[in-house]
C-alpha cells in the first residue's frame, strides 16, 4: 500500500505548496478543493509532476457538512481502488476576512470564520479518522496560527479578533481530539494530532494592508519545506509548533532566524507579555 497524504484546502497558497512538494517527494496525494472548476493552479502542479496519477483531486467545501461527508466517501473509495493508505492528513483550509474586530464584526462574518477555521477542519478530521479504524493515520495536522495561541495574546494584531478566536478554538478542540484518541487506547494512540503555525507566509491571505509592519515573511516553499520536517519529527500528540520547530511564543534563535528577521522583530517579541 502506498503512503498517501490528504491535503484539504489545496487550490492555492500553503495547501497547493504541500501538494507540490509531496508529489515531488514521491508520495500519493488526495487533494480537497472547494471548487473543482477553480483549481487550475492545482491542475497545473499535478500535470507538471512525474506520475500525475499520484494526485487525486476531489471536491471539499469545509463549511458544508454534506460536502465533507462526500469528500470522506471519495477518499475511502480512492484508497480502496488504488491500494492507498492514508498516513497523513493536513487540514489547511482557512479564511481571514480583514478586519474582523470584536467591536465591529457581524454575526454572519464571525460565524463564517468559526465554520471555516474551526468547525469544518475538526469535523473533516473526525470523518477521515473514522474511515479506517483498524489502521488510522500517523499524523493529523491542523494549520493553525500563532494568532490563536492560548499562551501568548497578540494584542498588537488589530483586526484579527474573529480569526484569532477561530484558531484558538481550533487549538483547544484539537487538543481534546488528541486526548480522546489517547483515552480510546489501542491503535488510536499511534495517531498524533499536531497544530502548526506556518509563519508569516507570502500568500493571498497575507496580501492585505495591515495596520502594522510584518517582519520575517517567508515563501510558501520555505514554510512547507520546514513544516514537513517538523511534522516528521514531532511526536507529542496535541502539541503546537511553528514552521521552524519552535513552540509559538518562544524566541527565535539567532542562527535559525531569517536574515529578514531583524532586531526589530526580536524587540517586538520582547515587548509582548507571555502568560
Ligand atoms: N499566510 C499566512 O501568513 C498564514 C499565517 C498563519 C496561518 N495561516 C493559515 O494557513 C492556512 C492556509 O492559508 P494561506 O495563507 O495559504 O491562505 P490562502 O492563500 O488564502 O488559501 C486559503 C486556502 O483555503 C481554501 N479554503 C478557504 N475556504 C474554504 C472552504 N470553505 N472549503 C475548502 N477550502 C477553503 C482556499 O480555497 P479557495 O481557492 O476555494 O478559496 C485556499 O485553497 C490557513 O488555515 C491560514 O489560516 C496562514
Amino acid at each position: 500500500m502506498s503512503d498517501t497524504w490528504v491535503i484539504v484546502g489545496a487550490s492555492r497558497g500553503i495547501g497547493l505548496e504541500f501538494v507540490r512538494q509531496l508529489l515531488h517527494n514521491g508520495f500519493h496525494v488526495i487533494a480537497g478543493v472547494r471548487n473543482l472548476s477553480k483549481a487550475e493552479k492545482l491542475d497545473e502542479v499535478k500535470s507538471q509532476q512525474a506520475g500525475p496519477e499520484r494526485c487525486i483531486i476531489e471536491q471539499c467545501d469545509i463549511t458544508d457538512e454534506q460536502s465533507i461527508q462526500g469528500f470522506a466517501d471519495k477518499v475511502k473509495e480512492a484508497t480502496r481502488v488504488n491500494g492507498l493508505k492514508v498516513t497523513n492528513i493536513v487540514l489547511n483550509a482557512g479564511i481571514l476576512h480583514y478586519p474582523n474586530r470584536a467591536t465591529e464584526i457581524s454575526f454572519a462574518d464571525f460565524a463564517l470564520h468559526l465554520h471555516t477555521n474551526t468547525i469544518g477542519p475538526i469535523i473533516c478530521a473526525q470523518k477521515l479518522l473514522d474511515l479506517n479504524p483498524d489502521s488510522p493515520p500517523s499524523k493529523v495536522v491542523f494549520i493553525s496560527s500563532d494568532s490563536g495561541s492560548t499562551t501568548i495574546f497578540r494584542d498588537d494584531e488589530d483586526g484579527f479578533g474573529a480569526y484569532g478566536a477561530s484558531k484558538a478554538a481550533l487549538n483547544q478542540m484539537l487538543r481534546h481530539m488528541a486526548a480522546e484518541l489517547t483515552r480510546k487506547g489501542g491503535q488510536w494512540t499511534r495517531t498524533r494530532i499536531l497544530a502548526m503555525h506556518p509563519g508569516e507566509v507570502e500568500t493571498d491571505m497575507a496580501n492585505i494592508d495591515l495596520g502594522w509592519e510584518v517582519h520575517g515573511s517567508i515563501s510558501a516553499e520555505e514554510s512547507v519545506r520546514c513544516m514537513l520536517k517538523v511534522i516528521s519529527e514531532k511526536d507529542e500528540t496535541g502539541s503546537f509548533w511553528c514552521w521552524d520547530g519552535r513552540v509559538p511564543g518562544q524566541m527565535p534563535s539567532i542562527e535559525k532566524s531569517h536574515e529578514s528577521m531583524t532586531s526589530k522583530l526580536i524587540g517586538r517579541w520582547k515587548s509582548r507579555e507571555f502568560k
